[in-house]
């Protein structure tokens, strides 16, 4: 059988076939040679491996030969053989060739050489171009497919929340602003503050940070859900591991207490990391040559070895004993820092870990209140080299508990009233998480940088592209 219809080189790659007729496309990765032959490497993305395209010089014109260079996208025609050198098991001998782009060497930034990550983030617009930016974009793909197919198969159903909202759910404060007021003159009311009932949707509005609050509703419903998409947030965080616009699952699930939850977050995270194993071999091996020679042993280990349990009273005993000089030193009541987290998991543990029952005072009002009045039924799942890659919680359900903890923070009940609403009727034990998908696909595919993760990262000062 010869290919048939546009044909990838992954799926060329793939076959077993020789000795037939083949068009290819993509970009020029390589171009080497001699008078008597060239070699091309082309590239299309589908794959992290080049088809290796056999030119004899004589056969072509000069002009179009030259044209041929780092990054000029081709079409190119001709028979698939097995290939005498060693390398690559199959190569094309071109018969013909056709130019549809060139990218002229001396304004194409992607040339052979190697670039450093920070160079690449400047012109991300390009870097999908490259092997590892091809590579850590596969395996995204191929998490969130993952993530579909995890839910689906066990009933789940895909609820989609909305990214403009009036409240803000994790009670941080750090959202952006929706409006289609004058910035520069807005109306007023009497005593001078600005008049929102004028504005698009009649009050404040913002960019959701977190599809919880109406997940939960969906999870009221349907039993369970779960979200993947967008969320915003407008901290000032200049880390490697924060964005202001990243993507969030949250499952939520009615009748799950906070060890269900525990249960379904670690083996949440282990098939994920499993399936990334099982289908992105190919681009994991890369990145694990060029940046992070123990990516695939950490990935393996964290399949392989349960997660450890603890109270975060415990936690921050093992952190005053440790006796370890941190930057921000911890007591009982201190929101951990990435380097407490990391100690546990990397230097104590060697593991990761699910730390529970926080005080309430540094997490977010809707989790469930723990009877020594001054805990809550929280968990933050901890990773090596992440820290924080997942926080969730049973939820209070109780009406009476909820709202007064809503009084207590002085929180807006107008833009919460529906949500209180749910403990009104028909309420239930409920529980759910939130899984950071670029804190994820930092652990998958050992890159350091969040920025590096995702195609077009939005930090402060950069929205570009
Ligand atoms: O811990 P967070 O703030 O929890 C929530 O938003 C809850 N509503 C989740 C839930 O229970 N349904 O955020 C959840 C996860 C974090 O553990 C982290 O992985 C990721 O979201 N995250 C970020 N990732 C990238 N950039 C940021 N600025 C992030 N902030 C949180
Ligand atoms: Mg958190």
């Amino acid at each position: 059988m010869a290919f048939t219809g546009r044909v990838t080189i992954a799926q060329i790659l793939r076959s077993t076939e020789v000795d037939v007729a083949v068009t290819v496309k993509g970009w020029v990765r390589t171009k080497r040679g001699n008078k008597n032959v060239a070699f091309i490497a082309l590239n299309d993305g589908s794959t992290i491996n080049n088809i290796q395209i056999v030119v004899n010089p004589n056969d072509f014109p000069e002009e179009l030969l030259k044209n041929i260079t780092t990054g000029a996208c081709l079409r190119v025609e001709g028979m698939l053989v097995q290939s005498v050198g060693s390398g690559q098991p199959v190569e094309v001998q071109a018969r013909e060739i056709e130019i549809y782009g060139k990218a002229d060497p001396e304004s194409y930034p992607l040339q052979k050489k190697g670039h450093t990550l920070e160079f690449l983030r400047d012109i991300a617009y390009l870097r999908p171009r490259t092997n590892t930016f091809g590579a850590v974009l596969r395996i995204r793909h191929a998490m969130a497919y993952a993530i579909h197919k995890y839910f689906n198969d066990r009933g789940f159903y895909y609820f989609h929340t909305p990214l403009i909202t009036a409240s803000d759910c994790e009670g941080a404060g750090a959202m952006f602003e929706v409006t289609t007021l004058d910035m520069k003159n807005p109306p007023r009311t009497e005593d001078g503050a600005i008049d929102y009932s004028q504005d698009f949707f009649g009050k404040p509005c913002n960019l959701t940070v977190s599809g919880q609050l109406e997940g939960e509703l969906g999870a009221l419903a349907l039993s369970q859900i779960y979200t993947f998409g967008p969320t915003f947030r407008a901290e000032n965080s200049n880390t490697p591991r924060h964005l202001a616009e990243f993507w969030m699952i949250e499952p939520e699930m009615a009748f799950y207490e906070l060890e269900d939850d525990m249960n379904l977050a670690e083996d949440f995270i282990k098939y994920l990391v499993q399936y990334a194993l099982d289908n992105c071999a190919d681009d994991l091996a890369f990145l694990e040559k060029m940046y992070d020679k123990e990516l695939t042993e950490r990935l393996r280990f964290v399949v392989e070895n349960d997660f450890v349990r603890l109270d975060y009273t415990d936690g921050i005993e093992i952190l005053q004993k440790s006796g370890e000089k941190f930057e921000f030193p911890c007591d009982w009541g201190c929101d951990l820092q990435s380097e407490h987290e990391r100690y546990l998991v990397e230097k104590h543990f060697k593991k990761p870990v699910i730390l529970i029952n926080y005080p309430k005072e540094i997490k977010a009002f809707y989790m469930k209140q723990n009877e020594d009045g001054k805990t809550v039924r929280a968990m933050d799942v901890l990773f090596p080299k992440i820290g924080e890659i997942i926080g969730g919680s049973e939820r209070e359900a109780d009406f009476d508990k909820l709202n007064a903890r809503v009084e207590e923070l002085g929180m807006s009940k107008e833009s919460l009233w529906w949500y209180l609403d749910t403990r009104r009727w028909g309420s239930a034990p409920h529980s759910g998480f939130g899984l950071g998908f670029e804190r994820l696909l930092l652990f998958v595919t050992g890159m350091s940088n969040i920025r590096d993760v995702i195609p077009f990262p939005r930090t402060p000062k950069n929205a570009e592209f």
